[in-house]
């Protein structure tokens, strides 16, 4: 595995990129499935670890995030990926251009997680469209888990005429149902048995979709099974799965974001896949 920390050094070697992956780091099994996604692709695969400040909401969520560097190196060479990009910040504006707000999506942007976390996704196109602009990979691997953060992406793509690919990769849970998340690690044993429960409100909703129940059943049934707990609902939501709008006859995904003490973790579910 190759690394290189200058972005300088990237480009002067001259290398096409089939399939890239960015991350923060901290690397987790969650990660490691985006490269065994990629390897269903053909061709090489890059990652880059960069903790993107600004699209951290709160300054303590940046300085808290965990930098694990030797172990992720590690993680990723026992993954036989071929390129790994560590950029700092510097050398990443000085190699891109920053995304222009004018042709942000407005809308996406603002709402779901975007409604709570004020300039969050505009930071994420931001730092992705310079990305693109350095490595031009045919394809970028994504998790489904962010399912917003792809819409984004996916206009990012499309407003700066990009060629690049999305790929998009399952969530992985624990065997409880909770999925793989960084911030899992901020829970204590107790609340990691508690966060079950967000995957076990979207199997609810799921299971009362299928039962006939409407929209507004489901989510008032997953608003009800959260009341008592320590789970603190940031929404739950159903939306068409192709263009996250509020409208219910094609394919459908609910969306859940939740609180427990003051970590906050998302999750979804496809719960109509054939309509
Ligand atoms: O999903 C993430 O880890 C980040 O939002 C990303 C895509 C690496 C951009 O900083």
């Amino acid at each position: 595995m190759k690394i290189y920390k200058s972005i300088e050094q990237f480009l002067n070697s001259k290398i096409e990129i089939d399939n890239f992956i960015p991350t923060m780091g901290n690397l987790h099994e969650g990660h490691l499935s985006l490269i065994d996604k990629a390897k269903e692709n053909t061709g090489n695969i890059c990652v880059s670890i960069y903790v993107n400040e600004s699209q951290f909401n709160n300054k303590k969520d940046f300085d808290n995030y965990p930098i694990t560097l030797d172990l992720d190196v590690k993680k990723l060479k026992s993954k036989n990926i071929e390129y790994l990009l560590i950029p700092n910040k510097f050398d990443i504006e000085k190699f891109s251009n920053p995304f222009n707000i004018d042709y942000a999506p407005s809308y996406l942007i603002s709402d779901l997680c975007g409604k709570y976390r004020p300039g969050h996704f505009l930071a994420v196109i931001d730092i992705v469209h310079r990305f693109l602009q350095i490595i031009n990979p045919k394809n970028i691997i994504l998790g489904e888990k962010d399912f917003q953060q792809i819409f984004c992406i996916r206009e990012l793509i499309s407003i700066s005429k990009q060629e690049t690919n999305i790929t998009i990769s399952p969530t992985i849970r624990n065997k409880h149902g909770l999925a793989l998340s960084s911030r899992n690690a901020h829970l204590s044993n107790e609340e990691k048995i508690l966060a079950n429960n967000i995957y076990g409100s979207l199997i609810l909703s799921k299971d009362l979709f299928h039962k006939g129940s409407s929209i507004n059943e489901i989510t008032e049934a997953v608003y009800d099974f959260h009341k008592n707990s320590l789970i603190k609902l940031e929404y739950f939501t159903v939306r068409d799965l192709k263009t996250l709008q509020h409208t219910y006859d094609g394919d459908l995904i609910a969306l859940i974001a939740a609180y427990i003490s003051d970590i906050r973790l998302i999750d979804n579910i496809i719960i109509r896949s054939n309509a």
